[in-house]
């Protein structure tokens, strides 16, 4: 039988990690301080596990699943035997560092302690705990259970060996587990969200575009290749040549656009072949027209899905 798993705070997040380890085989105990949160918990994990299997996407029944959940109102209770502790409290400092630190003095000795936490650091959160090499930031995407990519974030004093440890875990539960080398403010997901938005507030604030137009012009466009290729790879399938010849034409663009909102920072040579090394090993040039060609597919599919979901 695979290794328990403990989650504690059953609100949006917790709800869905809990269905993430049932779904990838797990006994998953879920502790919140608020015994009407683990009634409400059970049926939103039953109607969201049916409608993953309406939709085809589980391999064992709903129920089997959904019986591998328990809800417990003791926390001790819930920490008992598990090997990883995905804490999804609120984002507030005060209360995660008391909760971690009471989760340290009751968890197995050898648990994994992973947050939720999208902007509190580990370091602030756990650099207080006896055993805080065990901790990290695990930051899901919401909901974990529809989106894979899980930001892996752990402090200076947390192990290598536990980072190792909750990426395999992941990985093995279908996740995308992706290691953030520093503790910067928004980690990465957060980063990239947040470049987006300042800059669509921004032109909704100077008269450029509407709300909705902005929404269509991410929603029948940027986005839908995004569903399928990151900025880096839509940037070298976008011009002949790959991403060094598309710096080269389109560099001075954005780095204009850039300045005009106070940031200065030029894409220069250095940087640019950096970014360049890693996209041909992952893309070898010879390579480029058979991956431009799996990305239209890719659009044809997401398009076809789109057709399904909701005929014109
Ligand atoms: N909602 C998102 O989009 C999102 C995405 C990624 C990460 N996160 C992070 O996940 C964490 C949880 O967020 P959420 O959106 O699920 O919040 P939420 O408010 O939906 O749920 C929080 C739950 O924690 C419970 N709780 C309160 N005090 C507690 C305590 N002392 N011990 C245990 N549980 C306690 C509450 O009763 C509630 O059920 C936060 O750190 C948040 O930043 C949220």
């Amino acid at each position: 039988m695979s290794a328990p798993i403990a989650i504690v705070g059953a609100g949006s997040i917790g709800t869905s990690w809990a269905i993430v380890f049932a779904r990838g085989g797990h006994p998953v105990s879920v502790y919140d301080p608020d015994p009407g949160r683990l009634t409400a918990a059970t049926t939103e994990i039953r109607g969201r596990l049916q409608a993953l299997s309406e939709a085809g996407l589980l391999s064992e029944p709903a129920s089997t699943i959904a019986a591998r959940v328990k809800m417990q109102e003791e926390l001790a209770e819930s920490l008992a035997g598990a090997v990883h502790i995905q804490e999804c409290a609120p984002e507030r400092l005060e209360l995660k560092r008391e909760l971690l630190a009471t989760i340290d003095t009751i968890a197995e000795p050898d648990a994994v302690i992973g947050s939720s936490s999208s902007a509190l650091t580990i370091s602030e959160t756990a650099n207080h705990l006896r055993d805080r090499e065990r901790c990290l930031v695990a930051h899901p995407a919401n909901p974990p259970h529809l989106l894979p990519v899980v930001e892996l974030v752990p402090a200076p004093f947390t192990s290598a060996q536990v980072t190792e440890r909750t990426s395999a875990l992941l990985t093995a539960v279908g996740m995308t587990p992706v290691l953030i080398r520093q503790e910067i403010d928004g980690f990465v997901y957060n980063r990239l969200q947040g470049a987006v938005l300042r800059e669509a507030y921004c032109l909704v604030r100077d008269g450029v575009i509407g709300v909705d137009d902005l929404d269509r012009v991410v929603r029948d466009g940027l986005g839908r290749r995004w569903a399928v290729i990151g900025p880096f790879e839509t940037a070298d399938l976008n011009t002949r040549g790959g991403i060094v010849e598309h710096a080269r034409r389109m560099g001075p663009a954005y780095q204009r656009m850039g300045a005009q909102r106070g940031q200065n920072d030029p894409w220069d040579d250095e940087l640019v072949a950096k970014v360049a090394a890693q996209r041909r090993a992952l893309l070898p040039l010879e390579d480029w027209d058979e991956r431009v060609a799996w990305r239209d597919r890719q659009l044809i599919a997401q398009e076809q899905a789109r057709r399904r979901a909701a005929p014109r």
